[in-house]
């Protein structure tokens, strides 16, 4: 990238906008000087039942560690993202939802919403789900996920929302780990006009889960699927029958409010806990500000309900300040590839936030697509879940944004809870590829290798110093390993597995993963599981993941798989290797390359070298470093000859 390539707030912008140069710089420095004043005022954006007298106590010493917010006070998550807007705004919209069939389409107003919410935790009520049970939630992008969500946590029950596109197995997993009660699913899903078996994928994973009293299934296709009399309940009767108001269930500040899965560099997702104050804080005054939202406005997130972007951006954000959502069921390029633009048309999208991995897929066929529509009331773009290349950026900013439109490159994780940098629309310049500055109360620090803060240009390791109120405050059942992949590493900071470049104006450049995540169309995937994965199948001795540069999705999935001696190296045994992957963890994980390696190299203590395998594997052949410890460099020569003879 060009140095000299900045793109200035656009005129107008920062007059309008809640929060300019000067605002930031002010509230920034008060943040980090007073991050309990600061925090304080922000808490005041939710509605107390009981006011918290303590603002933070926090310590990220592993010996005496501790991160509590507001902790002494308590509320109901669901009265501050439904109740407190219905006395305005019963009869204007919450959501507008999209079918994946185009043509089909649904308003849900605050009014429908909070009579749902209300039933559905009656309903939960009455099935014996309480105060810190959890739900599992395995739904698609309908309405529905929202009111389970908010049904959950207004009866003070934690929900677990899984990726509608995982795996029966995948789902199994954690159920298994969360022990969840109740699980909510629908009969089918639909996206980009294929149709996916939820019911039967949700059967498949409580089979053997006996916490799982009672599986609730939404109506969407309407199909016919197995039914087990007793365990299993139709939402629309369960929901039509119960009472319409439930008395919302007071909580602490720091009771949990969900657990998360994500992947880390071991084979086993991790649950992370985030309570319920600090994260309510966090995501709901942060997506005000970052998106520039305006009362009115109109917003689209296309995240998955299943990962943190939509829990903190597209739900419970948007929920909190009482905002119109959009809601899409299908895919960017289905029936055609100017299907985002048409909702964006349709519904006079204000604030569109997406992935790069989707613009440079869309980028690809070009602009007419993009053309057919008028995209004049876009005002923010927003940008999420990987680093976005320049050319991405410079097609959304031009193509999609008409050149006027900010672009919000904000970095964060789920174990972060909301955004940590960001480029705030009405204050920060944008400078293409920069997650740019830090938001209030984060205080970044580039860490070398050896544990030391650089100061100035610098390149390191992304961490944070000092706590914020909506970081996890746990892998449940596993608080040792929380401390131990997050604090331990550079000692007094929170280790985000990121690298990170910082400019001589003080931008940071997040560079990706530096463990062994891959981060795949923005969709985090540890090796190790992929590896297990692969190793389960029973014609692999054994495999070694990497991620490698891929056009479109930013990292794409190279396994090096290594077969027992009575199989053959076949296309045919790929593909099965590839459905494998896919049965087990989700089309996402699917392998992009498989490459046969008769042996991996190892050091002489057995530690796969994935140093040279992540070269091999972007096609570089050239310079292997120090080579001296392998056990047998052979095996490296053997690789290469066989991946020039592929390529
Ligand atoms: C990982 C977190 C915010 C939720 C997105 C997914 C990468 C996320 C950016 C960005 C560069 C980014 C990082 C991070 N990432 N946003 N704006 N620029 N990289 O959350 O699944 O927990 O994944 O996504 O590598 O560690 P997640």
């Amino acid at each position: 990238m060009v140095q000299s390539e900045v793109y200035p707030v656009p005129p107008g912008f920062a007059a309008q906008a809640h929060i300019d140069a000067a605002a930031y710089e002010r509230l920034y420095r008060w943040s980090i000087e007073d991050p309990d004043g600061f925090w304080q005022k922000e808490a005041a954006f939710l509605d107390w039942i009981k006011p918290f007298t303590e603002v933070s106590d926090t310590s990220f010493d592993v010996n005496d560690f501790r991160v509590r917010w507001f902790a002494d006070g308590t509320l109901n998550g669901s009265v501050n993202c439904i109740d407190r807007h219905l006395a305005e705004k019963a009869d204007k919209p919450a959501v507008f939802w999209e079918s994946d069939m185009p043509g089909e389409s649904r308003v849900v107003t605050w009014g429908e919403l909070a009579d749902k919410v209300n039933r559905l935790a009656n309903v939960l009520k009455s099935l014996g789900v309480g105060k810190g049970d959890v739900v599992a939630i395995y739904l698609p992008v309908i309405p529905e996920v929202m009111v389970a969500m908010m049904a959950t946590i207004r009866i003070g029950a934690v929900h677990t929302v899984v990726f509608s596109g995982f795996s029966a197995e995948s789902l199994e997993n954690r159920i298994a780990d969360s022990k969840a009660k109740v699980l909510i699913t629908a009969d089918e899903g639909f996206r980009g006009g294929r149709i996916s078996p939820l019911k039967r994928n949700a059967d498949d994973a409580v089979r053997n889960q006996p916490s799982i009293e009672h599986v609730i299934v939404v109506r969407r296709s309407g199909a016919e699927v197995p039914f087990t009399p007793g365990r299993d309940l139709w939402y629309d009767e369960a929901t039509d029958a119960a009472e319409p108001w439930c008395e919302p269930v007071e909580v602490g500040a720091e009771d949990p409010l969900f657990i998360l899965y994500t992947s880390g560099s071991t084979g086993k997702p991790k649950g992370l806990v985030h309570t319920t104050a600090g994260y309510l804080v966090h995501a709901g005054t942060s997506w005000r500000i970052i998106f520039d939202w305006h009362e009115g406005d109109v917003f689209w997130s296309t995240a998955d309900v299943g990962w943190v972007t939509a829990h903190s951006y597209k739900l419970y954000g948007p929920l909190l300040n009482g905002a119109t959502t959009v809601m899409f069921e299908g895919v960017p390029s289905w029936p055609d590839a100017s299907r985002w633009w048409s909702i964006i048309e349709k519904h006079g999208v204000n604030i569109f936030y997406t992935a790069p991995t989707a613009l440079r897929s869309l980028m690809r066929e070009g602009e007419a697509p993009v053309r057919k529509h008028d995209l004049s009331s876009l005002r923010v773009l927003g940008s999420v879940g990987e680093p976005i290349n320049p050319e991405a950026w410079r097609w959304f900013h031009s193509v999609i944004g008409g050149g006027r439109c900010p672009i919000v490159d904000n970095y964060w994780q789920t174990e972060t809870g909301a955004v940590t940098l960001v480029p705030i629309p009405g204050a920060i310049p944008n400078k293409p590829g920069m997650a740019a500055k830090p938001y209030f109360g984060i205080r970044p620090e580039v860490v070398s290798p050896e544990g030391v803060t650089l100061e100035g240009p610098a390149d390191g390791n992304m961490c944070f110093r000092g706590s914020w109120p909506g970081q996890a405050r746990t892998i449940l059942h596993d608080h040792e390993r929380f401390l131990k992949t997050y604090f331990a590493p550079f000692p007094g900071r929170f280790f985000s597995g990121d690298g990170v470049t910082r400019d001589e104006d003080g931008y940071y450049r997040i560079a990706g993963r530096v463990d062994d995540v891959i981060n795949v169309s923005g969709h985090r995937l540890g090796t190790v599981e992929l590896e297990s994965a692969i190793a389960s199948h029973p014609a692999v001795a054994e495999s070694a993941v990497v991620g490698y540069n891929h056009d479109v999705k930013g990292q794409g999935v190279f396994a090096y798989v290594t077969l027992k001696a009575d199989a053959a190296e076949t296309d045919e045994l790929r593909r099965e290797i590839t459905r494998w992957v896919r049965a087990r963890i989700s089309p996402i994980a699917s392998p992009d390359i498989i490459q046969w390696a008769p042996a991996l190299p190892k050091n002489r203590a057995g530690k796969i070298l994935r140093r040279i395998l992540l070269k091999i594997a972007n096609n570089d052949f050239s310079d292997f470093g120090d080579t001296s410890t392998l056990a047998d460099a052979a095996v490296v020569e053997d690789i290469v000859a066989r991946r020039k003879a592929e390529l």
